[in-house]
Parts: C-alpha cells; structure tokens; sequence
C-alpha cells in the first residue's frame, strides 16, 4: 500500500557512495530527509545535489541528516560526485544510494511509470525522529527542487512538535504563528504570554513561542 503521512518511513540497508547504510541507524534520534533524483550525470540533478550539499550546516543545525537516492550504480555515483563538487564548487558530504535493484525506490513507490518506467521521480520524504513521515512530495524531472523551502518545512515542523502552534501560508522563522484551534482564547495568555491577535474566534496569532 502506498505510503502516507504518518507511517513509520520503512527501514532499510543499502550501498551508499558512504559505505552500507541502514536507514534507521543513520538517522539515528534526528529528523532526516531522504530524496530521490532521476539519474547520475544529468543537469538538473547534478545542481540539486550540489545545492544540498552547500546547505550542509543548516540541515545540522536543524539535526537533520539527509540521504540522495537514484537507481546508478555505485562507481557512477563516485565518479558524478567529482563533477558535482567539481561544477558547483562544494564537496557532496551525504551519502547517495545505489538503488540499481530498486528495492528502496519501490518500498518507497519512487518510480511512476507514466511518467519514467526507468528512473525515479523526484521524491521527498521528511522523517520525523519518531521514525514517522511528516511530508512527501514529489517534483516532475525537469523541475529542480527548491530546498530553501524543505528548511522552512523543517522548521515549521519542529516548532509545531513543541509547542500548540500552527504556520500560517509563507510562513519563515521569525514570524507570528498561529494558535492551533484546540486552545480556547482565554487560555492563550498563560500559554503564550509574548502576547496574541485576536483577528477571528478561529484565527489567533502570537510571536513565535520559542525565540
Ligand atoms: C536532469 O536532472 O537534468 C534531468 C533528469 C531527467 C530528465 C530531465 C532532466
């Protein structure tokens, strides 16, 4: 059955361009983001990879660890991290999955046939620490991903998972956020007591409870 937000992301071993890897192990008590790509040596791909590896201390900073994923062998793997570190002027410092049998791509329904019978999507999967999916999307092959934004997912993400809060459309850290529906008004001053915006009985706002 297909995967849903909510489900324990399935575990795995795998080769990686790092070594054998099991999926649980490495991310170990931390959130993690394991993403799919549709082939070594190809553009788009070789900018997302190299995108991902220059955010490197904002995913640490978030205890966050990520993993790549495409269906190439391991000494294609090697040989395209060169021209990645070589074309986007960074060093790829996560591990990529050679997923030549497809056993994590279709454990994790990465491959859409009407779209590549071949290759992998574009997916995304946010682990929470509880092992547990928090978001998946998935991007057609021409389009590169945006990863600024899996950072401000990630951040509304850790936030909502301390505190009775939600985050509004476009939300960025720094910003108000909104008081979850299950909090009654009267209540807000003692939960939040930076203050609050009554704009609608259902829409409350406060300054981001943990700054
Ligand atoms: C790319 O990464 O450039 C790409 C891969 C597959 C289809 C189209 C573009």
């Amino acid at each position: 059955m297909a995967l849903r937000l909510g489900d324990i992301a399935p575990d795995f071993s795998a080769e990686t361009s790092e070594g054998k890897i099991n999926f649980h192990e490495y991310l170990g008590n931390g959130w993690g983001v394991l993403f799919s790509h549709p082939a070594d040596f190809t553009p788009v791909c070789t900018t997302e990879l190299g995108a991902v590896a220059k955010l490197r201390d904002e995913f640490s900073k978030r205890n966050t660890k990520v993993i790549a994923l495409s269906v190439d062998g391991l000494e294609n793997h090697k040989s395209w991290i060169g021209d990645i570190n070589e074309t986007q002027n960074t060093i790829v410092n996560f591990p990529i999955i050679a997923d030549k049998d497809r056993k994590v791509s279709e454990l994790y329904d990465m491959i859409h046939p009407n779209a590549s019978e071949n290759f992998t999507v574009r997916s995304v999967f946010i682990v929470g620490p509880d092992k547990k999916v928090k978001l998946m999307i998935t991007y057609p092959a021409s389009t590169g991903r945006n990863f600024d934004e899996l950072l401000r997912v990630i951040d509304s993400l850790q936030l909502t998972a301390n505190y009775s809060v939600a985050t509004p459309a476009n939300w960025n850290h720094g910003e108000d956020v909104i008081v979850v529906p299950a909090i009654k008004t009267e209540d807000i001053p003692a939960k939040f007591p930076k203050g609050h915006k009554v704009i609608k009985p259902y829409l409350r706002t406060t300054p981001q409870p943990d700054l």
